[in-house]
Order: C-alpha cells, then sequence, then structure tokens
C-alpha cells in the first residue's frame, strides 16, 4: 500500500472545481477556481481533500505522520497536464524535412514525393516492436518530465494491418508498463498509401471492412481519426471511415482543415466527433457549429508554428463558444515537440489565448477531448492523484518566462514521479 501524499501550501493551487461534466467555454474557461495556501491530500491513488492549508493540516494532523509531505510553498500546483493529440509511436526522425522546408518545398510536396508520413511509415515498418517500445518509452518520459501524466497516442504509421497492429500494442503496453497514462485513438487513414495511389476508395474500403471490425474485436483504441485534408483523404471518404467507426464504438475524432480549407469542422460536427484537430484553416460556419455541438477544438499551434503557417484562431473559436483544447500533436514531422508548456505559450502569443485559457484547455478541456473529464483534469476530491508542481508562484508566470520546463514535482497516481525536474522512480517494465 502506498503511503498517503500531503502537497502542501502553494501559493496558487488551480483546481479547476466543477468542470467534471463538460468541457469549460467562453468565460468559463477563465474561472480556474484558485486557492492561494493551497494543500492536497491523496490516498489509494485519489484526491481525498483539497483546501487551505490550515484546513487541510487540522483535518489530518494526527495522520502527518503517516504521510509523504511535499512542500509546495512558492510553487504552482495544477491538474497533471493532458495531452488529447500524439503520435507518440513512431520510429526515426525527420530533420532533413525542416532543412527541405527551409529552402522552400512545402509540407504536402514532400509527402507527395514519398517523404513525410510515408517516410516515417517505412520506418516504423521496419522497426521491431521491441524497438518501437523503447523509442516510445523514452518520448513518455520526456512528456511526463514536462509535467504531462495522460496523453492520448494514435497509430497510423502502418499503412497496413501488421505495422498499425503493432504500434497499437506498443501504445497498449505503454499504457499497461508506464506511469503515464496512454490513450488510444485508431488512425488507419493517415495517408493514402502508394499502392493505393489510383484507387483510393479500395484502401478506404480496406480501413473501414478489415482494420476498423478487428481493432474493435482487440478493444486496441477508443477512438477513430481520418486526416481529412485536400489530397488525402476526401470529407465523403473521411465521414465513411468515422461512421464505421462509430458501429464499432470507436468515437471520431478528425485532423480537420489543417492545410487547406476542406469543411472539416462541419463534418466534426456532422458526425459527432468528440473533437476536431488543428482547424488552422476552419470556416466559421465549422467554428459555429462545433460550438453548437460541443465538439472540442483541439488547438495544435506548435503544429502551425513548425510549417511556417498561421496558427488557428484560439480567441475566435473561445468567443464562439468552442470547448478549446490544446495539444503537442507530437510526431516527427509537424510537430517534433513533447512540450505541452511550450504549446501553451504558443496559445497565448499566436492564439490570443490567455494565460487562464491555456490552463483550462491543457488540463479539463484536454481530458474531455479524450473522453476522461470525469476523471483527470481538475483536483477535486474523488479524481486521480495526478498533480503538476512548477516552480513558478502564479500561473501568469508560467506564460511569461518561457523556453523553461518549470516542472519541479509530478505525482501521478498518488505518487511522487518526478522531483527536481527528473524522475525519481526507475520504470517497471515488468
Ligand atoms: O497531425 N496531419 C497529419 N498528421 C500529423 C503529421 C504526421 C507526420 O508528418 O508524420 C499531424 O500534423
Ligand atoms: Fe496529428
Amino acid at each position: 500500500m502506498n503511503k498517503a501524499i500531503f502537497i502542501r501550501n502553494a501559493s496558487q493551487l488551480v483546481t479547476l472545481k466543477g468542470s467534471s461534466h463538460a468541457p469549460l467555454v467562453k468565460e468559463a474557461m477563465s474561472e480556474l477556481g484558485i486557492i492561494e495556501d493551497g494543500s492536497i491530500w491523496i490516498e489509494d491513488g485519489v484526491i481525498q481533500a483539497v483546501g487551505k492549508d490550515t484546513d487541510l493540516f487540522e483535518k489530518y494532523s494526527t495522520r502527518l505522520a503517516e504521510a509523504v509531505v511535499v512542500d509546495a510553498t512558492g510553487k504552482l500546483v495544477t491538474p497533471g497536464l493532458v495531452d488529447p493529440h500524439t503520435h507518440l509511436v513512431f520510429a526515426g526522425s525527420r530533420e532533413n524535412e525542416l532543412n527541405m522546408r527551409l529552402q522552400g518545398s512545402s509540407y504536402m510536396e514532400i509527402m507527395n514525393a514519398g517523404g513525410g508520413i510515408h517516410a516515417t511509415t517505412r520506418r516504423t515498418q521496419a522497426a521491431t516492436h521491441e524497438e518501437l517500445f523503447q523509442e516510445s518509452v523514452d518520448r513518455l518520459n520526456q512528456f511526463l518530465r514536462h509535467g504531462v501524466t495522460t496523453v492520448e497516442a494514435k497509430s497510423g504509421y502502418g499503412m497496413e494491418w501488421e505495422t498499425e497492429l503493432k504500434q497499437l500494442e506498443v501504445a497498449k503496453q505503454l499504457n499497461e508498463r508506464h506511469v503515464v497514462d496512454v490513450v488510444s485513438t485508431f488512425m488507419g487513414a493517415h495517408a493514402v498509401p502508394k499502392e493505393y495511389k489510383d484507387a483510393p476508395d479500395a484502401f478506404v474500403r480496406k480501413v473501414m471492412e478489415e482494420m476498423i471490425p478487428e481493432v474493435a474485436e482487440r478493444g486496441l483504441a477508443e477512438f477513430n481519426d481520418v486526416f481529412c485534408e485536400q489530397g488525402v483523404f476526401t470529407p465523403e471518404q473521411s465521414r465513411l471511415i468515422l461512421e464505421a467507426g462509430k458501429r464499432y464504438g470507436l468515437k471520431p475524432k478528425i485532423h480537420a482543415d489543417e492545410i487547406e480549407p476542406y469543411e472539416g469542422a462541419e463534418l466534426a460536427a456532422e458526425v459527432g466527433a468528440i473533437s476536431a484537430d488543428h482547424l488552422l484553416r476552419a470556416s466559421e460556419k465549422g467554428m459555429k457549429a462545433m460550438a453548437e455541438k460541443g465538439v472540442v477544438g483541439v488547438l495544435l499551434p506548435g503544429t502551425a508554428y513548425f510549417l511556417m503557417a498561421e496558427s488557428a484562431n484560439g480567441r475566435k473559436m473561445i468567443d464562439l463558444g468552442v470547448p478549446v483544447a490544446l495539444s503537442t500533436d507530437c510526431n516527427p514531422g509537424s510537430s517534433p515537440t513533447v512540450s505541452l508548456p511550450f504549446i501553451m505559450n504558443l496559445g497565448c502569443l499566436k492564439m490570443g489565448m490567455t494565460p487562464a485559457e491555456v490552463l483550462t484547455a491543457a488540463t479539463i478541456n484536454a481530458a474531455h477531448a479524450i473522453h476522461r473529464g470525469h476523471e483527470i483534469g481538475s483536483l477535486e476530491v474523488g479524481k486521480k492523484g495526478d498533480v503538476t508542481i512548477f516552480n513558478s508562484e502564479n500561473y501568469m508566470k508560467l506564460q511569461y518566462a518561457y523556453g523553461v520546463n518549470h516542472t519541479d514535482t509530478v505525482v501521478k497516481n498518488g505518487q511522487v514521479v518526478v522531483r527536481g525536474g527528473q524522475i525519481v522512480e526507475e520504470l517497471s517494465l515488468s
């Protein structure tokens, strides 16, 4: 049995209280529920009490000796950060493409010439399960060191069943063996394989009729995603794929309006997607439809930054009532980063979001984007003991002093797993 944890005396403790039932929208995205001189008592992996230090000290005075006490004096305490959109499981890297893009090639040109997603697919196909696992563990450790306690992970570098299965199995194993929770998404329709170049519909059928049923039967994913983009999958093909997933219990997600406007946001609302992601070129009509249906807009300003494109209009989406979340989009082509705090900074400086809004977007709204709002994303009694402590006296300073990893301590399931910015516990990979 693990010891209880008593996190004491934070200069600001961000609770995001009262947000478990639905993602926050509009002004409510700024209601952080801050407690000054705040403390939390966690036991059996679950939050038991949250409040002023004086109150919790009194309540637990007879039990102090049995708890691990974490002094958060002068520090910021938040819910463990949640990353709702990553391509965590892949092999290799593509720094050569950065060089090509700096010399004028576009992301799509590189992909159409057989690089891009196809290049990572070849590397991922060639990697053994163990190699893929190890590369992904290293990334997951980096996520953890940046204060992230839950990540979503997509397949999609297979383009044939064997490699898709390998990616999904690695994600499952990571979830079982790594302290960070990994939530799995099937993304069989990430690009059209070269063999299907002239018959993309045949590939769409393969995804719908062969892969999706197999993923569902083996319980390998909760969500089903598609790259709806000009030159990749059309809105019609995307609709078919997402509807097929729904029939097998996989909730729809969609890479929408990333490079060109393609009515992806509208499609997300129409199929009842849990989230529409990217949205750099989303139309106002699409945004309004998302707001109406409560589709979470998962914004990825790191991708816009890295592709040297204009970011999504986060400010406008929030004002229109779209529940906005933030994510790294961690992948080897368009956003090779694990730093969700840096993405939050871009949210402020590139999308006009406030420091309060980006914190909501990377915690409770991110949790809702992966159907986890009831168990993570806020610091409330009954929720998982997932907490991040930053070396920052207040939440605004996190966005002000940028480019630095402020993560000091991470508590996952009620256990200290990062201390002084370093992982304390060797991962038990038994
Ligand atoms: O979210 N847009 C499609 N997929 C990823 C990029 C994948 C890659 O380039 O390897 C994205 O940007
Ligand atoms: Fe992505």
